[in-house]
């Protein structure tokens, strides 16, 4: 009995704004046997979300939220949040910035991953700034998510080597294909403490 209580799966939330391949490939991994979470929920900030194909093709719950308001779109993500017992939330492509309040609630429990290698290059158009600023690597890294943008503390990160005429495009996609390796693997990394 105790065994199986230990067993139980983790209700995870994943919140994306786009294609969702993380999105996608954390579904596909939550099916593995040694998986330790389940994707309960799935929420967009916006309807147009290409992965919101995934959450249909899933039978994953979703929620679309159209950010008119931060406080009461926050608000309706929270009730969610807490209506599908979720223990852990994946930021995953998701373009908007949570509130200080709401961290504040789930702190220690959202995890973000970035395309760069942090502390380098925060925010947007990472692929191309480091590019330009003719750095040997790139990377991505999934970090815990705080109140300052792609700041909180480092899960895990993976190297990617920026070839002589590499392009922005190229590069993303080199990149992803790591980031489907990483988020993964810091999901497992993570889950063992909550
Ligand atoms: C990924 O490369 C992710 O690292 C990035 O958006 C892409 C989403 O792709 N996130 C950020 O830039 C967050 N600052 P996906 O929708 O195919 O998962």
């Amino acid at each position: 009995m105790l065994k199986l209580i230990g067993d139980k799966k983790k209700n995870v939330a994943v919140f994306i704004s786009g294609t969702g391949s993380n999105f996608l490939n954390l579904i596909k991994h939550s099916f593995k046997r040694n998986s330790k979470y389940k994707i309960e929920l799935v929420v967009s900030s916006s309807p147009r979300a290409k992965g919101l194909n995934h959450a249909k093709k899933y039978k994953i719950k979703k929620k679309i939220i159209n950010y008119n308001n931060l406080k009461s779109s926050e608000k309706k993500i929270l009730f969610e949040l807490k209506k599908n017992k979720i223990k852990l939330i994946c930021l995953a492509g998701f373009m908007k910035i949570l509130s200080k309040n709401f961290i504040k609630r789930y702190n220690g429990k959202i995890i973000n991953i970035h395309p760069s290698l942090l502390p380098k290059y925060k925010g947007l158009d990472t692929h191309q700034r480091a590019i330009n600023n003719k750095e040997k690597f790139s990377g991505c890294t999934v970090h815990y998510v705080n109140s300052k943008l792609d700041s909180g503390k480092i899960i895990l990160q993976k190297k990617v080597k920026i070839f002589k005429y590499d392009s922005g495009y190229k590069l993303s996609k080199r990149i992803l294909k790591q980031e489907h390796i990483l988020y993964p693997k810091s999901l497992k990394k993570v889950l063992i403490n909550l």
